[in-house]
């Protein structure tokens, strides 16, 4: 009987002990204390040598059922602290993601890149295909074999920086027409934006550096019709429905015949207004039937095949799509200017 009290007040204790332990470290010491080796559960088994041997089964039944209890108890009670001690570390961790923050600024593409996109996914849906070119380009590309020979006068018309003397920092993205045809057998449709050089002084129309995109179809019986329908669907798709073109004679060595491109004006959609300076119409490219000359010069038959090719000015077509009326607001990169394209 004796025995049985003392059992009882130990599981009495323990569960007291548990219930005021406070954390994972207090319930491990109270782990030694009761269930160890050395602990009172063990002490009080050892003092079964003192019992009668009719008593000693009850006995050790009984210190096991009460080990089995603590052993509970103590399960429950660590399940308890596990979970307030996460919650306690989920708290203090906690981020507040409703808190202002220093999120750095998004930047937006410049409006040239965005103005390129669109030229670029427009010719991309008429089956053409990228290709770009050296900016440092030989002599015999970007002049001799689109027909500009060595001292000819209509290398005036594009002074550029020679870096030797057949090494030029080429004037135009022409040269890549004749890599291109180099390169590849006909049919061929790409279109070759790219960074160009001039010796030109900085002013609101004018840069030394300025980019372009090339066009070249070259194909069995392709005519000026067919340049007119791609430069026409060009135009309604980056300044809308209503928009044709109009086509000038003009002079380039690599076409003939050549063509300057004007655009009816998307600002009074050709009525008349400041933009187009009364005319209704706005200058935008160049262009023309690919020069027979060219097209041997470059190792195509001229009997067999005929192309088109046009350039277009990268900035020219930015200022007139967002109204801008100086060039070198796209280069200074001034954010008050450049956010508006966001
Ligand atoms: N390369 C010419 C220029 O820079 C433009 C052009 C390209 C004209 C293709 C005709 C054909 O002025």
């Amino acid at each position: 009987m004796e025995n049985q009290t003392q059992i009882t007040q130990l599981v009495q204790r323990a569960q007291e002990a548990l219930q005021k332990a406070e954390n994972l470290k207090e319930l491990d010491t109270l782990r030694i204390n009761l269930l160890g080796k050395k602990g009172e559960l063990t002490g009080l088994l050892r003092g079964m040598g003192q019992l009668s041997p009719e008593e000693r089964p009850a006995f050790g039944q009984m210190v096991n059922q009460a080990r089995e209890k603590i052993e509970s108890m103590m399960a429950g009670r660590e399940k308890e602290l596990k979970a307030s001690e996460l919650e306690a570390r989920l708290v203090k961790e906690a981020i507040d993601v409703t808190l202002p923050t220093d999120l750095p600024r998004l930047g937006n593409p410049h409006p040239i890149t965005q103005v390129l996109d669109s030229v670029v996914e427009c010719f991309i849906g008429m089956g053409f295909q990228v290709v770009e070119g050296p900016e440092i380009e030989l002599d015999k590309y970007n002049f001799e074999l689109l027909n500009i020979p060595k001292n000819h006068p209509a290398r005036d018309a594009q002074d550029t920086f020679y870096i030797d003397e057949n090494i030029v920092l080429r004037t135009h993205t022409s040269p890549v027409q004749a890599r291109v045809m180099a390169a590849q057998k006909p049919p061929i449709r790409v279109i070759c934006p790219g960074r160009v050089f001039r010796a030109d002084e900085v002013d609101a129309t004018h840069s030394p550096v300025f980019h372009q995109i090339e066009g070249l179809v070259i194909d069995k019986d392709v005519t000026m019709a067919d340049l007119r329908g791609t430069l026409g669907a060009f135009a309604r798709q980056l300044y809308g429905e209503g928009i044709t073109t109009r086509f000038r004679p003009s002079f380039f060595p690599f076409t003939e015949p050549s063509t300057e491109v004007d655009l009816t004006c998307f600002v009074c959609k050709g009525k008349g207004c400041r933009v187009c300076k009364g005319t209704g119409w706005i200058e935008v490219l160049g262009g023309g039937m690919v020069n027979p000359k060219v097209l041997s010069a470059n190792g195509i038959d001229p009997k067999v095949y005929s192309g088109f090719a046009f350039g277009v000015g990268l900035e020219r077509i930015t200022l007139l799509r967002y109204g801008i009326s100086d060039m070198r607001w796209l280069y200074e990169g001034d954010e008050r200017f450049l956010r508006q394209f966001s």
